[in-house]
């Protein structure tokens, strides 16, 4: 959630802060800030800006004592107190010259906040965060590094941390846990953010802080402890993230181009993992626990959002193709339950970012319980990644868009792989794996079918724009699919949109229909097929417009539909693959007629890191 970066080096730090925030804004996040230790006083200057991070550039324009080679910056998503400049980070302490910027949240704050002030420390703010800022402070004897590890012994909760000291002109100090953080080693210089996008374009050599490391930067050294002082080794590795990745590359939007790019990354997600002659699946990171998958008793699929939607299709999949009992939960809701996890019990974690704070607490409590722990995660080296037994990557690139579109495909693609690899294991014959994969093979081809119709998509989804209810309904293995579809309409338009399956509609939310209501309905050939036909003539009956998402070839529901998006005949089981492409499609074009940022929607952040 939200961004920091940090930079100590030889050159001007202010540029590269700027960027690395532009960098991390697809993140999410209200407010903006930058400290700069200024290099000819050797004072620390800040400011900060509400809104936008190009209003913090604006207010940093041309200001001289803005220029010095080591400094942080923040993008803030408002968890403690109001989205104000007060409140905006970095935040100072009063005593010794000091500046912190956070993402995650301080839990015990209240008390410290209290110990604090008995001790003479006067707050500016209402966060959290100051709080640590100032404990920080009242360790400090002249040990940055050593003031840090003391505060952190205090505190709970969340943290991702970058502090700076005026009376340590040589020294950054960078922390975690529960909250992602990458340092990226350069020639004389690092790089310090949140995530790969804001260090790529200064070095490939970077390494994730695990929980509780604490890394000492000077310009020519680098010290890694955790937080009772006890040395670590990082693992520095190779970051795989193209520059070209990362930026539009044309498209208006991050979310356009990743709807775009899924031929290319579903192409990716299979490839060399499709033995379609041999009829297996191929998959590396899932080997060596091959004998133990084969005695699965039951499979919890387990993630929030978009990534909840994916695992229900998994979850369909792997019933009714490995014959294994499965279910699907909310991480959030899993992990507070006291959840019954009996042996034999596999969890899958489906995540893009690897980094959700709901997904990773139930994986731990799944682990904690004895299961197996399997991720599907798209962000190489994630947290998540890093805490699962083993697990199998998306390899779709790196999702900017807040909407979440390439990483679903992927998930259900990915899910649909472990299917098969389970129920070969199993009760599959070669004959039906191969079959099931040639059908996975081709979609690609089939997505760009759809893609080539986005026109006339906008068309449709424009002329129900000014409608503010919308339905998405479905069965089967897309009654997920309309969940998705609602979502991706809320997240960016704002019009309210509700999912849910369409024979659940007569029980209750049929009351909502009125004249013109939009009823977006997915209803493809597929088992469910007549029942969803009836479904659609109930909405018709009551004045609803259908706007229905069937396959190429069927003429029947031109006649009952008031518009049609055809997508090309594939095996059920994947269908959502290509049914739900309309729907991003239209989500897309109703959030850009409606004039709304699609990039940077309101309220959300990409990876929410607090639970
Ligand atoms: C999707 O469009 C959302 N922004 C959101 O629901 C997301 O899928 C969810 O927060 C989970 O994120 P993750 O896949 O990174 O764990
Ligand atoms: N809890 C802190 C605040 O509200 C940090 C939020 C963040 O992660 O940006 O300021």
């Amino acid at each position: 959630m939200c961004g920091i970066v940090a930079y100590i080096g030889h050159r001007n730090a202010k540029p590269i802060l700027m960027e690395g925030l532009k960098r991390l804004e697809y993140r999410g996040y209200d407010s903006a800030g930058m400290a700069i230790l200024e290099g000819t006083t050797g004072r620390l200057r800040t400011d900060r800006a509400v809104g936008r991070v190009a209003m913090l550039e604006e207010k940093l324009e041309g200001r001289q004592e803005f220029e010095g080679t080591l400094g942080v910056a923040h993008t803030r998503w408002a968890t403690h107190g109001g989205v104000t400049e007060a409140n905006a980070h970095p935040h100072r302490d009063d005593r010794h010259g000091l500046v912190l910027i956070h993402n995650g949240i301080i839990e015990n704050y209240a008390a410290l906040k209290t110990y604090l002030q008995e001790k003479g420390h006067r707050f500016t703010s209402e966060t959290d965060t100051e709080v640590l800022a100032m404990l920080i402070s009242e360790l400090y004897e002249g040990d940055l590094e050593s003031a840090v590890q003391g505060a952190l012994r205090e505190v709970t909760g969340a943290y991702a941390i970058a502090v700076i000291c005026e009376k340590e002109p040589d020294t950054l100090v960078v922390a975690r846990k529960g909250s992602p953080l990458m340092v990226g080693i350069g020639q004389g210089e690092y790089v310090v953010a949140s995530d790969a996008s804001a260090i790529v374009a200064h070095t490939t050599q970077a390494f994730a802080l695990d929980d509780y490391n604490v890394v000492k930067l000077t310009r020519s050294s680098l010290s890694t402890s955790d937080i009772h002082n006890t040395p670590v080794t990082p693992k520095v590795t190779q970051l795989e993230i193209d520059l070209q990745e990362i930026e539009l590359g044309g498209y208006t939007h991050f979310m356009l181009k990743e709807i775009f790019e899924q031929p290319k990354a579903l192409r990716a997600c299979v490839s060399g993992r499709l033995d379609i002659r041999e009829g297996r699946v191929v998959l590396g990171g899932l080997a060596a626990y091959a004998k133990e998958l084969t005695k699965t008793r039951r499979i919890v699929l387990t993630a929030q959002g978009t990534a909840l939607h994916a695992a229900m299709i998994g979850r369909y999949m792997i019933e009714d193709l490995a014959k294994v009992p499965a279910q699907t939960e909310y991480a959030s809701e899993f992990r507070y339950r006291n959840p019954v996890i009996e042996e034999g019990t596999v969890v899958i974690a489906v995540s893009q970012s690897g980094e959700t704070a709901d997904t990773l607490a139930a994986l731990h409590e799944a682990r904690e319980r004895g299961a197996l722990a399997l991720g599907v995660i798209n962000v190489v080296g994630s947290t998540i990644a890093r805490d699962t037994d083993a697990g199998v990557y998306l390899r779709v690139g790196p999702e900017i868009g807040v909407a979440s579109t390439k990483a679903f495909t992927g998930q259900v693609t990915a899910l649909s792989m472990i299917t098969l690899f389970l129920a070969r294991k199993r009760l599959m014959s070669a004959d039906q794996c191969a079959d099931l994969m040639r059908e996975l093979d081709q979609v690609p081809d089939k997505i760009q079918r759809i893609l080539d119709q986005a026109q006339r998509i906008a068309r449709i989804t424009e002329r129900y724009i000014e409608r503010e209810n919308w339905l998405f309904l479905g069965r089967g293995y897309n009654y997920p699919t309309a969940l998705e579809g609602a979502l991706k309409l809320k997240e960016i338009s704002y019009i309210h949109a509700e999912g849910m399956p369409a024979a659940e509609m007569k029980h209750g939310p049929i009351a909502l229909i009125n004249e013109g209501m939009p009823a977006v309905f997915i209803a493809n050939r597929g088992r469910q097929y007549d029942k969803v036909m009836s479904n659609i003539q109930e909405v018709r009956s009551r004045g609803g417009h259908v706007i229905a998402v069937a396959t190429e070839g069927d003429e029947q529901i031109a006649r009952l539909a008031q518009d049609v998006i055809y997508v090309p005949d594939v095996a059920e089981p994947i269908s959502p693959l290509l049914t739900v492409v309309p729907l991003q499609l239209m989500a897309y074009y109703a959030a850009v007629a409606r004039g709304h940022d699609v990039d940077k929607p309101r309220n959300l952040a990409k990876s929410v890191t607090v639970e």
